[in-house]
């Protein structure tokens, strides 16, 4: 059986850590050439020695995503170093939690800046490469937060919900030139990421862990590796009918409320 992204050269942002982690590993396992793209450098660089451990081809990158200069440097690496660009997993982000009286203006610019900023100039940056050799796949990364209320997070269901809408208009744009834009929305996902979140949101970590357990229909949160399986199969040619689509993994909590 061949690999399902065989050849194919996938860039991830945020691949030094949690979901852009895993993803990284599962491409290169399925035959991609991955580009490993962290504002964290050490941690991109531990990836790629991860999947290099594994038999997979990688290199690393740092990049901040919200930064148009680091943006196009990065897009003219990945085909200097890979020839090519087939997948764009527009990974990155970071939280943002506060109600709208506790957000204050530099926290929400800065979510803003990463997650909707950064996925707009790495697809400035990166897609007219892809069209050159054809076409590809990006996608975004949005989250369930975008079709539902979940108190104290103003800066960053603002940030899911722009790049939800921001992908079906990219997806529009992008059509005729053989490239597809899809949307990731995933539920809670057990990574760094809700870590921290989990200490700046409840007075107690077990508790806050307890309720996030509560709403979720299987009882648990979800793994890196359960939104990688997803990513997988919108970078590969299986998810080729599949545009515009916000494509929930949430174990049923949008479904089941
Ligand atoms: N974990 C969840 O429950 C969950 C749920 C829905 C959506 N998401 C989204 O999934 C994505 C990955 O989240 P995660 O849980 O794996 O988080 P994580 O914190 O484990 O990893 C995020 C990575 O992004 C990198 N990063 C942050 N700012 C950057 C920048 N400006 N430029 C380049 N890289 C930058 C970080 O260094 C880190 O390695 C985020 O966009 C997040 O909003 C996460």
């Amino acid at each position: 059986m061949t690999a399902r992204l065989q050849d194919k050269v996938c860039l991830i942002t945020g691949a030094g850590s949690g979901i852009g982690e895993a993803s990284a590993l599962l491409f290169a396992r399925e035959g991609a050439r991955v580009a490993v793209v962290d504002i964290d450098h050490a941690a991109a660089l531990r990836t790629v020695e991860r999947i290099h451990a594994d038999g997979g081809e990688a290199d690393a990158r740092r990049v901040d995503v919200s930064d148009p200069a680091d943006t196009e440097t990065c897009a003219r690496w990945v085909v200097e170093r890979f020839g090519r660009v087939d997948v764009l997993f527009n990974n990155a982000g970071i939280s943002g939690v506060g109600d709208v009286f506790e957000t204050d203006p530099d926290l929400f610019d800065r979510v803003m800046a990463v997650n909707v900023r950064g996925v707009y100039l790495m697809t400035r940056a990166v897609a007219g490469r892809m069209i050159e050799g054809g076409g590809g796949s990006i996608i975004n990364m949005s989250s369930c937060i975008a079709q539902m209320g979940l108190a104290r997070r103003v800066s960053y269901s603002a940030s899911k919900g722009a790049v939800l809408s921001m992908t079906k208009s990219m997806q529009v744009d992008l059509a005729p030139h053989g490239i597809r834009v899809n949307a990731l929305m995933p539920g809670t996902i057990f990574t760094p990421f809700v870590e921290k979140y989990l200490m700046s949101s409840y007075p107690d970590r077990e508790q806050g862990l307890a309720a996030i357990r509560a709403r979720q229909l299987g009882g648990e949160l979800g793994r890196p590796e359960d939104v990688a399986q997803a990513a997988l199969y919108l970078a590969s040619d299986e998810s080729r009918f599949m545009m515009a689509a916000g494509f929930i993994i949430d174990g049923g909590v949008t479904g089941g409320r």
